[in-house]
């Protein structure tokens, strides 16, 4: 079944707990938490997103989705592990080889969390094929990773039929995750290639009713 992660990157300043409640109420499936660290991507916010985790926890019981768009994947899973978030995802392209990425994948294990790897829209799936049978969830960027708000690059659909192929044939169960420009006209596409957690910042938060479009984007 499909799922939805609401990006909280975009939330008005001074309306954070009110649409953190709203979305409560909405039934997002989790709050997908946007990690960046001003190296990796341009932007920097890793501060905030870590005051944004400490509201969720305090008023919500809902999982945090965390997408770690980070340099320092390490001290990253130190500092948001302490969330205890239900899920960190790292980048492929922050690690300098294949034993770096499974030494990441066991440290995030070690604390207690399921591990996501996440990969870019230049970067071939097939790379991170070898990685799959030690995780959870792989997030496919459908936009370039660093900012809320873009279009969807309609070349990586072809990307999630791939990836959904291959994880029938080696029968894995991983979730396919997307990620940027998912709304009510491309949800439709990524589920259709096999995508089964869509991760909405804009559409949802721009949206008059967040039960609503949360809905339409499961169906
Ligand atoms: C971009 C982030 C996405 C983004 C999604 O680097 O990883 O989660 O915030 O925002 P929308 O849904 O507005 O494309
Ligand atoms: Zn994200």
């Amino acid at each position: 079944m499909v799922e939805v992660s609401t990006s909280i990157l975009s939330m008005k300043e001074k309306e954070e707990i009110k649409t953190i409640m709203g979305l409560e109420t909405a039934k997002t499936d989790y709050f997908h938490i946007d990690v960046m660290d001003g190296k990796f991507v341009e932007k920097n916010t890793y501060e905030k997103m870590i005051e944004y985790s400490s509201y969720i926890k305090r008023i919500s019981n809902l999982p945090l989705d965390v997408h770690l768009m980070v340099k320092d994947i390490k001290k990253a899973i130190y500092d948001f592990t302490a969330l205890e978030p239900n899920i960190i995802t790292f980048h492929y392209e922050a690690c300098k080889n294949k034993e770096e990425v499974l030494e990441i994948i066991d440290l995030i294990k070690d604390n207690h969390c399921r591990v996501g790897i996440a990969v870019k829209p230049d970067t071939k799936i097939e790379e991170i094929y070898e990685i799959l049978p030690y995780v959870h969830m792989c997030l496919i960027m459908t936009v370039e990773p660093g900012k809320g708000g873009q279009t969807l690059i309609t070349d990586m659909l072809e990307k999630i039929k791939k990836l959904k192929t291959y994880v029938k044939e080696k029968q894995l169960e991983i979730d396919i995750e997307v990620d940027g420009g998912i709304n009510l006209n491309t949800a439709e596409r990524v589920k259709n290639v096999g995508a089964n957690i869509l991760v909405a910042g804009t559409a949802i938060l721009k949206a008059v009713d967040y039960k609503t479009i949360i809905e339409e984007l499961k169906k």
